[in-house]
């Protein structure tokens, strides 16, 4: 059944625990998610960017999510909108059903260019105004996603800002935040804390110095009837590298956000935990090692269903760590 996204993060602050959000593209994505979340008993977010909005098409993505609730009738599913750039993205989701969306007015509508205080405030406040009216819940953003551990900034599609931000200009700002929150009315609040979308986040394990877990800490004190959100959040596992790497990949050495640091931010108000890279990695290591040890395999089915129970065992792994099993 569809369920908002408030309605699942009330119940995870009451309950104390995190709730994975992945990013869905596919049948074999949405299909790995929803096993997960029956094997494990857990309510489940899967969220869709503008990418895979375009990618599978709105008809197809409402009708694979529909699908999915029907054949999971006993587990709660949130369909969100990831990184909303403008007004018209966040309308045309809730018409196609979505029960969350984000708008990321932390860039403007290009979604590369940092966006100023009041930008960011006006325009998701005016989402959310809408949304509300129809019981749909808004995610709003505030502080510049982008590694802290070079101290320059980094827009969420990997291209560098222009010029070098101090570390505290990027991470969000507990006292501005709380603002933010008062004004906009969302229902959950992404913030910056040093992480990064993709593989290539840190050049080693992350340490309290460019991964700013006490901020989430301040933001929590603050704000503590706010449900955080964590973008960003794939651990980028050593041994996904290490399979894609021996079947003639080449990904460069990277650290991802560590399990345990995730677990960390659950207990001081992170409710949404976002993950993409981690499932793609799940994928992509299984398509190369089946093609490599069978190349005389064609049948797409025989790549595709050892992929799609990879990520279902990453996607499992996930909620229990974050403890949202047994709470469908
Ligand atoms: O926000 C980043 C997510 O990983 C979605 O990525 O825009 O390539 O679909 P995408
Ligand atoms: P990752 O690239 O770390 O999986 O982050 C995904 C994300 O934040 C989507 O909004
Ligand atoms: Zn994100």
């Amino acid at each position: 059944a569809f369920i908002s996204l408030r309605q699942l993060l009330d119940h995870a602050a009451e309950n104390a625990y995190g709730v994975p959000a992945f990013n869905v593209n596919d049948m074999e994505q949405v299909l790995a998610i929803m096993r997960a979340a029956e094997k494990t008993d857990s309510p489940v977010i899967l969220q869709a960017s503008r990418g895979a909005r375009s990618y599978a098409g709105d008809v197809m993505l409402r009708a694979m999510v529909g699908a999915a609730a029907e054949m999971f009738p006993r587990i709660p599913v949130c369909l969100h909108q990831d990184h909303g750039n403008d007004i018209d993205t966040c309308l045309s989701a809730m018409a196609h059903g979505f029960t969350s969306v984000m708008m990321d007015g932390s860039l403007r509508e290009d979604a590369k260019t940092p966006a100023d205080y009041d930008y960011n405030v006006g325009i998701t406040r005016h989402v959310a105004a809408l949304a509300h009216k129809i019981g749909v819940s808004v995610e709003g953003e505030l502080g510049c996603l982008g590694s802290l551990e070079t101290g320059s900034g980094e827009a969420e599609d990997g291209h560098g800002f222009e010029g070098s931000l101090e570390r505290d200009a990027l991470l969000t700002d507990p006292e501005q935040a709380a603002d933010f929150v008062a004004r906009t009315k969302v229902d959950a609040l992404a913030v910056a804390i040093g992480t990064s979308h993709g593989a290539y986040k840190f050049t080693r394990e992350p340490t309290g110095d460019i991964l700013a877990m006490d901020t989430v800490k301040r933001i929590h004190e603050r704000l503590p009837d706010t449900h955080l959100v964590m973008h960003g959040s794939s651990s980028v596992p050593q041994d996904l590298q290490d399979r894609i790497n021996a079947h003639g990949g080449a990904i460069p050495q990277t650290w991802g956000v560590p399990v345990a640091e995730i677990v960390e931010g659950i207990k001081h108000g992170v409710r949404k935990v976002n993950i993409d890279t981690d499932c793609r990695l799940a994928m992509t290591a299984e398509f190369r090692r089946v093609l490599t040890e069978k190349p005389e395999e064609f049948d797409p089915r025989k790549v595709l269903k050892p992929a799609m129970d990879a990520m279902e065992k990453l996607c499992a792994d996930r909620i229990e760590a974050f403890g949202s099993a047994g709470h469908a």
